[in-house]
């Protein structure tokens, strides 16, 4: 009998779940090779300026130490002689140039890296380093830089507007607010890293924390100016990266420069205050949004500008204003987007990148004008539901936003919801609950699969793709048993190795809709193959009219002459019988808006002296197309919403802007939430197939899973207190 569990749909444990919890799953930190030595970095103490001079002396002479390489004897790196690092590999390059000559962007950009035979050795020695500088001043506050802010070169974060500018504001009812994001850190457990060797004077090997293998080793050979063949990736397991790992950093390519230098592979584990200043974050951004609507609830215009703090060596976007023009139907509307660069490193895209932020604003808006109007805040949204993308004017591949808002407001109870604000207590608290949307395109990119059947009856599936997470291995599996009839015990699926064919970069939750349809397509071609070598009368029925089950296919209404794929390889004298499928986006994505949709939900308890806030209650409702896995998909929306009560309540990486550093750059100072702080978290799936995005139907939930948790909290804050706090993160001394 065919397992439900493991088909599409259904709820197969992970299957690196073992590994990963025996400890058997390799991180790249954990791999040794012979005669491997050890990086440590040591970073700038100044924020901007240039190096004067250097004093390795003492560190070269400590024990154990092998060299201090640093841009007075780094090797020279082909790319940077001529090239703009940024400007490489598709903007996935390191954007800096690392030991290349005396600049200093930000405080804690590497200055050197001390390689000794243990990494103590090599942390005490790096200790020992010291340098002369000359400062310039320095720029780190958004606040004060605002009026710096530039028009960015993407080409999707242009202004935009559609009918009148600022409508809003000739409105009957309308609401202005300005709503402030801090700079939060990723932090995921694994710390950021990468083991180099090269193999030969233009060969270069690496185990790496990455997002994408392909793409790394497209930045080593673009850097190094060496074949992309001689580039060796891997990374099988990967320890959370939410994506701070979507490109190359300085501090990889010092560490194949070191390498170079000593001749010797070299590992370098970046330190958790280091993962705060050289491995990206969401960036601090100021915002202001206008919403005017007619006494009804019509919305006549929404104006969005955003203000994004960025570094000074190059640009960073994220969609921050992008979903205030399509989520609603508003006739009038305009966005503005602004970077501005100041002294500290180049964020980088996290959780929910820039819709994470955007939707604090625009949701905290819409709940604002719900308030002004007396209307209920899901109503307000559902009278401004757009039938179609009102961007493109295109229509939805899928959008079952409405039906999301009332499974979501069925399960927390939203008749409970006080109509007043700051009216109802529960053992003393004050009740409040609030609810926001959230968006993010439903995205698809190419991706190559191989798939081999083997005279044992086993499948082997292999594509370059990552798992930062999400379980992509057993989506995988789920796939393609689905498509071969198979058992998902028999099926492996390999991830993670350059050698592999091609996937992309597993962000911008695309994975599943990108890799998946590849599979999907590799095993269809398999099946296809088998049928035709079957040689018996299968051959003469179309292909996708058999039934396929228990590794055998046969006719749908004869049982008995079913035949196993392992005799057709024995009839065919084959050991095994091997397809390799490109599978690319149509030309739907041209005729169809394709995004995924949530909604959260949550109610609040706060305490009305101490002002802190407990969330009680979370329900987090996904319409992401088909879902391939209920159980790794709701992990998934759990994560996203812990991210989210996080983003709320407690994220926030501060800077003393008179020496440009960090202050909080530890997990004992930046607050993460523990398991204390997580309530009850139901996760609900609208579960309908999106018939244009991919032969599964599945739309990515990795962002929707975060973007629309904190306006939810901020609005049930409202709702339980009458207090309208807009900068997150929503702590205490903002509400007493
Ligand atoms: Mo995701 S922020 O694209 O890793």
């Amino acid at each position: 009998m065919k397992n439900k569990d493991e088909r599409i749909g259904g709820r197969m444990s992970r299957v690196d779940a073992q590994l990963k919890v025996t400890g058997a799953a390799k991180y790249f930190a954990e791999f040794e090779v012979p005669n491997l030595v050890y990086g440590v970095l040591v970073p700038s103490t100044i924020t901007k300026g240039t190096i004067k001079s250097l004093d390795t002396k003492k560190a070269e002479s400590a024990p154990g130490v092998l060299a201090v390489i640093s841009h007075l004897n780094a090797p020279k790196t082909p790319a940077y002689q001529t090239e703009e690092p940024s400007k490489t590999s598709s903007g996935r390059g390191p954007g800096m140039k690392a030991f290349h000559d005396n600049n200093i962007y930000f405080n804690g950009q590497p200055i050197a890296m001390v390689v000794a035979d243990t990494f103590e050795r090599a942390t005490y020695a790096a200790s020992l380093v010291t340098a002369q500088y000359e400062k310039s001043s320095h720029q780190t506050e958004l606040k004060s830089n605002l009026d710096k802010g530039i028009t960015p070169k993407s080409k999707s974060l242009q202004d935009y507007q559609r009918g009148q500018k600022d409508a809003y504001q000739t409105a009957p009812i309308k609401i202005e607010a300005e709503y402030i994001q801090p700079t939060e850190v990723h932090n995921p457990m694994e710390l950021h890293g990468i083991l180099a060797q090269w193999e030969g004077p233009d060969k270069i090997t690496v185990y790496a924390k990455t997002q994408g293998v392909k793409m790394t080793q497209q930045v080593i050979a673009d850097t190094f100016k060496i074949p992309k063949e001689n580039v060796s990736v891997h990374s099988q397991f990967v320890g959370g990266a939410f994506g701070m790992s979507l490109r190359v950093w300085p501090h990889e390519i010092a560490t194949i420069l070191a390498a170079q230098k000593v001749q010797r592979p070299v590992k370098l584990v970046i330190t958790r205050d280091q993962m705060f200043t050289i491995a990206g974050y969401r960036p601090h951004t100021h915002q202001k949004v206008g919403i005017g609507a007619n006494k009804d609830g019509k919305f006549v215009g929404i104006s969005h500008w955003a203000n994004v703090q960025n570094s000074n060596y190059e640009e960073f976007t994220e969609a921050t204003v992008g979903m205030t023009r399509f989520l609603y139907r508003s006739p009038n509307v305009n966005t503005t987007y602004r970077v501005v660069p100041l002294d500290i490193c180049t964020p980088i895209p996290m959780r929910g990148p820039g819709e994470a932020t955007g939707a604090f604003a625009l949701e905290s808006a819409i709940d604002e004008l719900s308030y002004a109007l007396n209307m209920d805040p899901i109503d307000l949204r559902i009278k401004n539901y757009p039938e179609k993308d009102p961007e493109q004017d295109l229509p939805w591949s899928s959008n079952h936003v409405r039906e999301a808002y009332q499974l979501g407001a069925d399960k927390i109870g939203w008749s409970n919801r006080p109509k007043e604000p700051r009216s109802k207590k529960e053992n003393g608290m004050w009740v409040g609950y609030g609810m926001a949307t959230g968006t993010f395109g439903a995205h698809r990119r190419e991706a190559t699969a191989r798939a081999q059947i083997k005279a044992d009856g086993t499948l082997l599936i292999q594509s370059a793709a990552s798992d930062i997470g999400p379980g992509t291995g057993t989506a995988m599996v789920q796939i393609a048993a689905e498509v071969m009839g198979m058992p998902a015990e028999r099926i492996k699926f390999e991830l993670g190795e350059t050698a592999f064919p091609y996937a992309p970069i597993q962000g911008g939750s695309a994975t599943v809709a990108s890799v998946g349809s590849a599979v999907h397509e590799a095993c269809m071609a398999l099946r296809q193959q088998l049928v035709e070598l079957s040689g018996n009368a299968l051959k003469k029925a179309k292909v996708d009219t058999l039934v396929y089950e228990e590794g055998r296919v046969r006719s749908p209404n004869d049982r008995s002459a079913s035949i196993a794929y392992t005799e057709i390889l024995k009839r065919n004298n084959l050991p095994m019988l091997e397809v390799t499928k490109e599978a690319k986006p149509g030309e739907e994505g041209k005729k169809f808006a394709m995004y995924s949709f949530s909604v959260h939900f949550v109610k609040v308890h706060v305490h009305p002296t101490t002002g802190v806030v407990r969330v009680k209650h979370a329900v987090a409702v996904a319409d992401a197309g088909t879902i391939v896995n209920h159980k790794t998909a709701s992990s998934q929306m759990m994560g996203g919403a812990v991210g989210g009560i996080g983003m709320a309540l407690q994220e926030e990486a501060v800077i003393d802007h008179r020496y440009g550093r960090y202050i909080n750059n530890d997990l004992a100072n930046y607050h993460v939430p523990v398991n204390a702080d997580i309530p009850d978290i139901d996760v609900l799936f609208v579960d309908k197939k999106d018939t244009y995005i991919n032969p599964m139907g599945a739309k990515g939930l990795g962002e929707i899973a975060i973007i629309g948790m904190a306006p939810a909290i901020a609005n049930a804050v409202y709702n339980a207190t009458g207090k309208r706090i807009r900068e997150l993160p929503i702590t205490p001394d903002k509400l007493i």
